[in-house]
Order: C-alpha cells, then structure tokens, then sequence
C-alpha cells in the first residue's frame, strides 16, 4: 500500500505552488499519494504563513490536535514561512515534530523526511532552477513562479526575512514550464512572485524585465490566459501599464496593494510611491482598460496612522473604487522595522478596519448592477455539486451557469443575468 500525505496550506499563492512542489517531489521519490484525511496520514505536512501574527498562533494549537489525531508512527513537518523565521523554537515547542523545512528550501523535503528533527532553513539557499518533479492541483491553470525572495524592505513585512533575497528564475525556464503547462491542458498561466514587476533581479546572462516577460510568455501558442501577482504599484511603469493593456492574452485584473492612502504613511512603510503616483497608476489603468478590474490590500493602524492619514486611504478607496479589497489591520511582527514603532490603539484600529470594509461593501454594492446584461469570457474550472459549473471572467468576476463537466477546461461567452458582491450567474451564449 502506498503511503499517504496530507498537507494544509496557508497563506498566499507561492505558498500553494511550494505545496504543489513538495507533493510531487514526495511522490517521485517516495511514493506518497495526497489524503485528505490526517487520521490516515503517514506524513502531515503544515505549510506555514507569517505575514500576520494570529496564523502563527494558530499554528502552534493545530500542531497539537493533529499530534492527538495522527496515526502512531505518522511524522510531522513544518514548511513554510514560520519555518523559516522560529526554526527550531517549533521543535522546543511541539516536541514531537519530526522536521522543520523553510519556504526557501522546499526542495530538500525528500532529504528531511529521514533526519530526526532536521531544521533546514537558509533563507540564502538559491533554489531557483532546481527541476521540481510536476505536480499540479488543477489540470487547467498553473502557477508558475518567476522569482523567489523579495529584495524591499517594506518595514511592516517579515517575508524578505523568510524568503530571502530576490532570484529571478532565466526566462528559458519559465517560458519552457509555461510550454509544458500549455502541453498539459492548461490554457491559462499564473505567473508569481513577491514583486513581480521587479522582474529581472540578478539575472546572469540577459537583462529582461517583467514586460519583456510577459511578451515572450504571451508568445506561447495554445496558451490563452496569463494572471500574475504581486505586482509593487512603484514599478508600474507606463511600458508596463500599455503592455498589459494592449496584450490580449494578459487578463483584466490587476492587483495593486495600496497599503496606506497616505504619503506620510507610505514613507514609514518605505514602499517608495506617493498617494498621487498611486491614484495616477490606477487612472491610467482605467483609461486604458475601462473593463479592468482592480483589487488591492490595505494595512489599516501602522504605528504612527492618525485618523487624517487613515482618511487618506479611506479617499484613495473613493476614488479608485476597487473591486476587490484584501484589508488587515497592523499586526507587529518580528524581524521588521516597524516591531518596535509605537502602537496606534488596537480599539482605533478596528474601527478603522470595519469602516474600510462597510464602505467598500457600499462601493461593491453600488458597483454591482454595472455587470447586469455584460458578456463576458470565462474560463470554466470547478464543477459545483449544486448543479452549476464557475469560472472567472478575463476581469476576475466569479461566474457561475447551470452546467456539467462538459464545460471544465473551456472558454464560452456567458451573459450576465444575476448579480451580488461576490459571485455572478450567467448563461452561456456560445
Ligand atoms: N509582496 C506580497 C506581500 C505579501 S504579504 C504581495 O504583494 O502580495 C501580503 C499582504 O499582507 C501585504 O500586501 C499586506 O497588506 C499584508 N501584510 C503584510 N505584513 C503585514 C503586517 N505586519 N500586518 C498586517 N498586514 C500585513
Ligand atoms: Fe513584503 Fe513589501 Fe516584499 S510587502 S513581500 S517586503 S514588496
């Protein structure tokens, strides 16, 4: 019988691609097949995330219901970013954890797996071109990564300490992953990275940047789809900006984490733009693309945000009226800048945080009946139990159509005949 592994991933999209990395790497070389039942588990993997301070809390609780429910030889092992910053604290804390593998060593998960309490986490470790076995969670989009590691130092962020600094995968590789992907069944790509329109770091022998990549990613045939995230709004430059624009295979969703509405507040962050060079991307954006849609994340209560700094994001969010909105309030972390800056009361903090929230609900809601009547592109993926098949839109809109299987893995015109905040429904046209 083979041996089984269950792993739970956090956190945001590269973690998902390392999870994806390590269950290939797993079954090439162990012969582990996925389980989604811990109690029958040989290997209970937990890939981690430390942006924010509650997911490692909840880290350390979820090790021990899962020690309680494993089987009696089962191993565990922490991946991930908290692997990455406590190490072996996670062993002096949760003795009976097996191995601690870092987000920037993934590759050694084979190697861990037969040392007692190895902790492998150097966060210099260059695993950029290693030749991951294939593994994917979807037959019909990929992620793919183009860099590891990010080289700013946003001073609220602890993943430049996790992942180390920027490595840009050669363009050969990715564009070959893309043709492979593509070869696969795969029509739509999903480029990653911390910051991928910083594209270009440390490349050794030719100077592309993430324009010049997109072209040359676009120019795989049969590939229909290509989504990235995240880009940094400071490297929106206009060649950028028109290339995304006049490209028909980029799709219409761009991600611009605002952070902070305010200058003074951005500064304290170090993300090196302004409110006014923000507001101009996002307008340039929606003069070139009127059908684009925008999300973004926003950091309400770094240390420092009085309530007119706090308005400022509040007017960045009225004029930019995002259509998707990722917020959080501050949560300090370690390893960062901002650890030891003075703490705006948590109370303040949390209304911020739900007027934010109310007020994009307002905007969403005000926004909605802008889709009523629309035809739109979808790709369909998932097949729903309640009869209905949901893709996205090329603008990231969340479509479900009474359908079958029959519809998973192609694209069809749907018009738009019911709306709300978060899903549409449609019929297909053709
Ligand atoms: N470059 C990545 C950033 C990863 S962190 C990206 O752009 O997606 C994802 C988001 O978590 C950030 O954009 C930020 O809004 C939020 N975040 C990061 N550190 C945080 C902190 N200390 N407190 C609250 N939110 C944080
Ligand atoms: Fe974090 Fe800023 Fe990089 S948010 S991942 S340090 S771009």
């Amino acid at each position: 019988m083979s041996k089984k592994l269950f792993i739970e991933t956090l956190g945001c999209a590269m973690n998902v691609r390392d999870s994806e990395h390590m269950i290939a790497e797993l079954n090439a070389h162990e012969g582990y097949e996925l389980t989604d039942d811990a109690t029958a588990a040989d290997l209970i993997l937990i890939n981690t995330c430390s942006v924010r301070e509650k997911p490692v809390h909840k880290l350390f609780s979820e090790l021990g219901v899962f020690n309680k429910l494993k089987k009696s030889d089962a191993k565990i092992g922490v991946c991930g970013c908290t692997a990455s910053h406590l190490g072996k604290e996670i062993i002096k804390r949760a003795p009976y954890v097996n191995f601690v593998l870092g987000a920037r060593n993934v590759s050694k998960i084979t190697d861990v797996l037969h040392k007692d309490r190895a902790v492998e986490v150097d966060i210099d470790y260059d695993e950029s071109q290693f030749a991951f076995k294939d593994f994917r969670s979807s037959p019909y989009k990929a992620f793919i990564n183009i860099s590891i590691g990010c080289d700013k130092q946003c001073t609220f962020c602890i993943v430049p300490k996790t992942r180390g600094e920027e490595v840009s995968i050669p363009p050969e590789l990715i564009v070959a992953e893309v043709k492979k992907a593509v070869d696969n069944g795969a029509k739509e790509v999903f480029l990653l990275g911390q910051n991928v329109n910083n594209y270009g770091r440390r490349l050794a022998n030719e100077k592309v940047n993430f324009t010049e990549l997109l072209r040359r990613v676009s120019a795989v045939e049969g590939l229909e789809r290509i989504r990235f995230t995240s880009p940094h709004p400071l490297h929106m430059d206009d060649e950028f900006i028109e290339e995304f624009a006049r490209n028909p295979k980029i799709c219409k969703s761009m991600h611009m984490p605002l952070q902070s509405g305010s200058t003074n507040i951005l500064k304290a962050m170090k993300r090196g733009y302004s409110k006014e060079w923000f507001l101009n991307r996002a307008q340039k954006l929606r003069e070139l693309v009127p059908d684009v849609s925008i999300s973004t994340d926003i950091i309400v209560a770094f240390p420092g945000e009085s309530d007119e700094d706090f308005e400022d994001t509040m007017d960045v969010l009225n004029q930019v009226r995002f259509e998707q909105l990722f917020s959080f309030k501050y949560s300090p972390r370690p390893l960062t800048e901002a650890e030891k800056m003075e703490e705006v009361d948590s109370e303040v903090g949390s209304d911020r945080l739900d007027r934010l929230q109310a007020r994009h609900d307002e905007i969403l809601d005000e926004m909605k009946s802008i889709n009523l009547g629309k035809m739109v592109e979808v790709y369909f993926e998932e097949l729903r139990s309640d009869g209905y098949v949901a893709g996205r839109s090329d603008n990231n809109l969340s479509i479900k159509v009474k359908g079958s299987e029959e519809w998973l893995g192609k694209i069809a015109k749907v018009k738009i005949i019911e709306v709300s905040r978060n899903v549409q429904y449609g019929e297909i046209i053709a």
